[in-house]
């Protein structure tokens, strides 16, 4: 996909730095990753929230959407838990998701239209095989219509002996060209149909959030709710 890139307009210098730099990396190669790149107060907001979710609150990770959801555990073991803005954090969350979404709009052209996102918990062992987040197609075939992948990661101290880095891989190769630790902090966006990916075996607890930003399906004058 061939990103269009809109110069800076007088009426939105407000954007944020952070966000013209995903902007520029994803016109540039279709990813970005930044350390640090959430605030510190979103971070430990959302930190401090997943340190107090119990195991009981996610939910297995299945494959496929609504009709054709199926769980396969040799495909995913993570389990999910979807954000609907239940708390600050998560309230925070969306909110900053939803101001990256609107400067990639326009800066990008993207068209991005709505937000999907969930807590993932990866726990000792589990992983995710690669895959892509959605597949290239005629608009109203593709079920899921994700443009943009996000991830980020709630993960203080992690070490390489900890494993479950995220895999990135150009579609017709068979080495990853980039391993991204899940370090605290550190987002990760890209193309969902372009970059399949891996989660690797983790070897201790893995928290992350995982997002979509998808255009519009809508049939006649129904709006296809994310999900
Ligand atoms: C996903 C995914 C990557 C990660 O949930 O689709 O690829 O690093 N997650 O958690
Ligand atoms: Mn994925």
């Amino acid at each position: 996909m061939q990103l269009a890139f809109s110069p800076q307009h007088g009426d939105h210098d407000g954007d944020d730095p952070l966000f013209l730099q995903i902007a520029q990396d994803l016109r540039e190669q279709g990813w970005s990753v930044i350390p640090n790149a959430l605030p510190v107060t979103l971070a430990e907001g959302l930190h401090s929230q997943i340190l107090g979710m119990g195991e009981e609150q996610f939910s297995p990770a299945g494959v496929g959407r609504s009709t054709d959801f199926t769980l396969n555990p040799f495909v995913r073991r993570d389990e999910i838990l979807w954000i609907e803005g239940r708390t600050q954090a998560e309230k925070d969350w969306l909110q900053w998701s939803n101001r990256l979404r609107l400067t990639l709009n326009r800066r990008l052209f993207l068209g991005l239209f709505s937000f999907e996102s969930h807590f993932a918990h990866y726990p000792p062992g589990a992983f995710y095989r690669k895959h892509v987040d959605a597949f290239r197609g005629n608009p109203g075939k593709d079920p899921t219509n994700r443009v943009l992948s996000v991830v980020a990661y709630f993960n203080p101290g992690w070490l390489p002996e900890d494993g479950g880095e995220l895999d990135m891989y150009r579609e017709d190769e068979l080495e990853p060209f980039l391993r991204v630790t899940p370090a605290f902090g550190t987002l990760v966006v890209f193309l969902s149909e372009e970059l399949p990916h891996e989660v690797r075996a983790a070897n201790r607890h893995r928290y992350s959030i995982a997002g979509w930003y998808r255009v519009n399906n809508s049939l006649g004058s129904q709006i296809d709710p994310p999900r």
